[in-house]
């Protein structure tokens, strides 16, 4: 994939498409560049022809290009379309095969991978209708990068701001690695796990599935047969990824091991609950004085439970940890008899629970390495990878 058609709509992160083109370029891509009329008004582009070095296309109906039809000359010359940044107004466009302008006539006339990265105001973003127009795009095949949380042109803090170049750079890259999981199976946790206390209330974790679902998608489209186990998300479902969804510990622990047999690789990327309540009270807990006891007891080691069993997949954990991270980490490798852990450090709010990005400090025994903070998904890509070369090397 060398050949990049970026799209860019009318919003505030327009500049930032610059710095893409920038980098792109740098990183040996041959980058066109198409945009909308308000993407002019925020940045001109006579800035993306130099940076780029190609003329920049416009017009739907251009006088210079329709007799040997631009538009569908220009599709069919993408290896890639990446349309960043992608406004609400875009996304709803595409989502229902509006083609009123050049870039959204180009979404439709493109079959090669389409990946947008979003922008706009968090309200916009959380809006009900720009989440459905998102799932459906998702649906269509389309990849999102982003959009990350953080402080906004207009002021508003929140989700909705696009990602940075370098993440988007990283994130294209992530696309080219080859068929390295053809023919494994893979089973996959995620997300949090929900114990129920009474019929309204339950004990349970900031853990989003991010994580999780990002193996799971990036593993599918390595090659991998993946079944992800996912606790209760707010996450759209993967295509191609058989998801059996579960509530608690003890389901998400049957649910696994229902599945376990013939997997060749277990990936525990959820945030399991350690402790359940002893009983779930069967009408709402009234209250009482001024504290109250909860009885809980251990819930069962899911990831301990496959690793120990006599025809074991290549079993990866995670430890998410807030002090002393690697020996915490080594602790439960050794411990819970795992081929491989992914330690996380979950004390800063930037990474690990719910956080479009990570870090992880991957061991194995007589083995470690780091891997920066990055994209969920492209560090999927990247701890898929190492788990490949392990087990190669096994
Ligand atoms: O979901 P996100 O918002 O994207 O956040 C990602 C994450 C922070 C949840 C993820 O990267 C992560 O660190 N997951 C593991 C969280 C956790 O529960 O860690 P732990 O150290 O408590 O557990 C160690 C390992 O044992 C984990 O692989 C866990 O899945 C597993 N476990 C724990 C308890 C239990 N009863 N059964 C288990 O299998």
């Amino acid at each position: 994939m060398k050949r990049v058609l970026l799209g860019v709509s009318g919003g505030i992160s327009a500049y930032k498409s610059a710095e893409l083109v920038s980098l792109l370029i740098k990183h040996d891509y041959e980058v066109r560049v198409v945009m909308t009329t308000a993407a002019m008004q925020f940045i001109a582009p006579l800035t993306f022809q130099a940076l780029s070095g190609n003329p920049v296309a416009t017009q739907l109906l251009d006088e210079n290009q329709e007799n040997s039809m631009g538009h569908i000359n220009l599709a069919r010359w993408a290896d890639v379309f990446l349309i960043a940044p992608a406004t609400a107004n875009c996304i709803a466009k595409l989502s229902h095969g509006i083609a009123d302008d050049l870039l959204s006539t180009l979404y439709l006339a493109a079959e090669c991978p389409v990946y947008i990265a979003p922008a706009m105001n968090q309200a916009m973003w959380h809006k009900s209708i720009t989440q459905e127009n998102s799932r459906r795009l998702r649906q269509q095949g389309v990849g999102f990068i982003g959009p990350e949380a953080g402080r906004q042109a207009c002021g508003d803090i929140g989700l909705g701001r696009m990602s940075e170049p370098a993440a988007i750079l990283q994130f294209l890259e992530a696309q080219q690695l080859p068929s390295i999981l053809h023919a494994k199976k893979l089973l996959i946790t995620a997300g949090p796990t929900r114990e129920a206390l009474d019929p309204v209330r339950y004990i349970s974790n900031k853990s989003s599935g991010k994580m999780g679902y990002a193996l799971a998608e990036q593993a599918q489209k390595l090659g991998a047969e993946v079944t992800l186990i996912s606790g209760p998300v707010h996450l759209p479902k993967l295509n191609n990824v058989k998801t059996i969804f579960v509530e608690s510990a003890e389901q998400m622990y049957q649910a696994v091991m229902q599945e376990i047999t013939g997997q060749d690789i277990m990936i525990a990327a959820a945030a399991v609950a350690d402790y359940t309540p002893k009983k779930i009270a069967s009408d709402k807990i009234k209250k009482q004085g001024s504290t109250i006891q909860l009885d809980l007891e251990k819930t069962q080691d899911i990831v301990a439970s496959v690793a120990n069993l006599t025809d074991k997949p290549f079993t990866v954990g995670f430890a998410a940890e807030t002090q002393d991270l690697k020996q915490y980490a080594l602790g439960k490798l050794q411990r819970k008899k795992l081929d491989m852990i992914a330690a996380n450090w979950v004390a800063k709010a930037e990474g690990g629970f719910d956080a479009e990005q990570n870090a992880l400090h991957v061991f194995w025994n007589g083995g470690e390495k780091q891997l920066e903070m990055m994209h969920k998904q492209v560090l999927a890509k990247q701890l898929l990878t190492l788990i490949v070369e392990r087990i190669k090397l096994l």
